[in-house]
């Protein structure tokens, strides 16, 4: 099921926009982002644009950077894709260029996301006539300065702001220097997802993502994971992780010192909480992590779900669609902050610290 389809059945302000842009594409490559509220019909409003700008011949490229509810797979990363035609969803689109961001909730990766959109959308801008943004619908407190970074970043020539009301007033005012801003209203027809609708939409999106998956044996000594504080400085020998076992009842899996000590437990009586200088992984929080297979370009190949990690001989059994014969182009593994099974199912999401 697709939330967002293409639709004619627009507010009349829409075509108006649809014929500014036309307008400028005359002059050279055109940015446009699209920002509002969860549900205030940012995708529809892309999908309507893009099929009117590919239907007059123009090369249109889409970044969707929707996090908590992408369109094109694999969901937790954001995406580039040029479609040849017009499309009756975005989801049909395929996305050829991903940066991993690893989580559906973007709060505490806003460098990433930044990075992300303002890298793909130069790339494609270099190739397309118009290219189309896609953001997420957290816009109010912190994600009204992650809307402002992105337009900082990116510099669209439009901003387009879907409102209920005056609700973005703060960012169209802190981001008129960047960019041209257009003001629409939500369309009375945008329809409102309850939270268990919106996860079932995503445990549709995984489920695809997974469908034809296999799981690979991975070397971490040369794709080295990433985006942990595990695997960073000097690896505890065995009368440390003796001593830490001892004092915390715990089960020591791997532990590194930099700046202060990291281990990998699981606790083999009550709970113990260590104190500072002293951080703890728990094992079974690594059990079905997503994972990011990141080649040269530090761009996102494809993604993974993290099975085993056997550290003696560091090695990592990950569950993925990437090809086996495209493992020696991957440069890192990086650790996302989900756990999600292939069937679909999210397990939960993890706070950046804590791994
Ligand atoms: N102009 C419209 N006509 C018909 N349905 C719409 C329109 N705009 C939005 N919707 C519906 O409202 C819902 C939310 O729109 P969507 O584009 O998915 O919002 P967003 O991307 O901002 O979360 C979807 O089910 C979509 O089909
Ligand atoms: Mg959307």
């Amino acid at each position: 099921m697709n939330k967002a389809e293409y639709t004619l059945e627009v507010p009349t302000d829409r075509f108006e926009l649809y014929r500014l842009i036309l307008e400028k594409a005359v002059e050279g490559p055109v940015k446009v982002m699209v920002a509002g509220g969860v549900d205030s019909g940012k995708t529809t409003l892309v999908n309507f644009l893009l099929n009117g700008l590919i239907g007059e011949g123009l090369k249109v490229a889409v970044v969707d950077s929707d996090v908590g509810q992408k369109s094109i797979l694999p969901p937790a990363t954001v995406s580039m894709g040029f479609p040849e035609g017009p499309v009756r969803s975005l989801s049909d689109v395929y996305g050829m260029y991903h940066y991993f961001i690893g989580t559906t909730s973007p709060g505490q990766y806003m460098g990433e996301m930044v990075v992300a959109v303002s890298r793909l959308t130069e790339m494609a801008s270099r190739m397309a006539d118009v290219t189309l943004v896609d953001t997420t619908g957290f816009v109010s407190g912190p994600g009204s300065d992650l809307k402002r970074l992105k337009v900082e970043a990116v510099r669209p020539d439009f901003l387009v702001l879907l409102e209920r009301g005056n609700e973005l007033e703060t960012l169209a005012r802190s981001v008129g220097g960047h960019t041209r801003v257009i003001r629409l209203g939500v369309s009375e027809r945008a329809r409102r997802y309850s939270p268990e609708e919106r996860r079932s939409l995503r445990n549709d999106k995984w489920k695809t993502y997974f469908r034809d998956s296999r799981v690979l044996e991975v070397d971490l000594r040369k794709i080295i994971p990433t985006g942990t504080a595990m695997f960073q400085g000097r690896e505890l020998d065995g009368r440390e992780k003796t001593l830490l076992s001892r004092l915390f009842d715990w089960i020591i899996f791997a532990g590194w010192e930099f700046e202060k000590y990291v281990v990998v437990k699981a606790d083999a009586g009550d709970p113990r909480f260590p104190r500072r200088g002293l951080h703890a992984i728990d094992f079974e929080g690594l059990s079905n992590l997503l994972v990011g297979f990141i080649n040269e370009a530090g761009l996102c190949e494809a993604l993974g779900i993290l099975k085993w990690i056997r550290f003696s001989d560091m090695k990592a059994e990950v569950l993925t669609p990437l090809p086996e014969d495209r493992l020696s182009e991957m440069t890192e593994l990086r650790f996302g902050r989900i756990r999600v099974l292939e069937s679909g199912e999210e397990l939960g999401l993890l706070r950046r610290e804590e791994l």
